[in-house]
């Protein structure tokens, strides 16, 4: 089986606020991406790396590449709008060998190896699988974002990550799908969801964080420390 890893770097990083791609800040002096990088190639499956990104920030993935070597082979495409388009435009340039796709989040790189490599075990059970973690917090349902209208029951909610991981087929009929009805999901299984497969949910740590916001480098700084002990 040949494993293609998407890594989806194209986005603006709006809700950080910094002068640059948040993907291209250091924490503890390595880049964020270089740092997810690593972390996928260390996969004793991945055969081949997509890595997404806006062609403006094609500068900075040079240094990074030059500085922190790829030696797994890999390929540059460049995102859309969303990152939904961005994973469709790794689609086209993918490997036509492919036969399982990861996608995963370039701004998520505490992700621990062995949950990749267990995540790329499990697609078989049901096409379609990704990393997740219980819901801590009470999530309320406000249609107007002033005033609640309901409280799923907290006992039933996950809160994804990625990787997620697919058959290639069931990934790219899902996307063929959802551009034709006009669907447009945060994550990649929510579109497969939409063709009515089931995700298989693998539990794992909360410190698979996406960071986001400027408090997420402080706790990235931490967790970072934490696994160096
Ligand atoms: N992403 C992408 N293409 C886009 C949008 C996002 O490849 N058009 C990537 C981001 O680079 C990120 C991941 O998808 O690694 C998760 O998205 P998110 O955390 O929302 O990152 P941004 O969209 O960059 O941040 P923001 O929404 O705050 O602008
Ligand atoms: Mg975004």
């Amino acid at each position: 089986n040949f494993v293609t890893a998407f890594i989806a770097a194209a986005g603006m990083g709006k809700r950080m606020n910094a002068p640059i791609n948040k993907q291209f800040l250091s924490i503890e002096g390595v880049p964020i991406l270089a740092q997810t990088i690593k972390k996928i190639e260390a996969s004793k499956y991945v055969d081949f790396i997509l890595l997404i990104i806006k062609s403006s920030d094609l500068n900075y993935l040079s240094q990074i590449i030059s500085k922190y070597k790829i030696n797994t082979n890999y390929k540059i495409c460049y995102g859309g709008n969303e990152r939904q388009d961005s994973i469709n435009n790794g689609l086209m340039n993918m490997p036509k060998s492919t036969d399982i796709i990861l996608t995963h989040d370039g701004a998520r790189p505490f992700v621990c190896v062995e949950k990749i490599d267990q995540a790329i075990e499990s697609v078989f059970e049901t096409g379609a699988c990704t990393l997740a973690n219980k819901v801590k917090d009470t999530i309320k349902v406000s249609y107007d974002g002033k005033n609640a209208d309901y409280t799923p029951n907290r006992a039933l909610l996950w809160q994804v990550q990625t990787p997620q991981v697919f058959l290639a087929d069931v990934l790219k009929s899902a996307y063929k799908q959802a551009y034709s009805e006009g669907y447009y999901g945060t994550d990649d299984c929510s579109l497969v969801e939409k063709t009515g497969r089931k995700i298989k949910l693998i539990d794992n740590s909360y410190d698979n964080i996406k960071i986001t916001t400027k408090e997420d480098l402080i706790f990235a700084k931490a967790i970072l420390r934490k696994k160096d002990l």
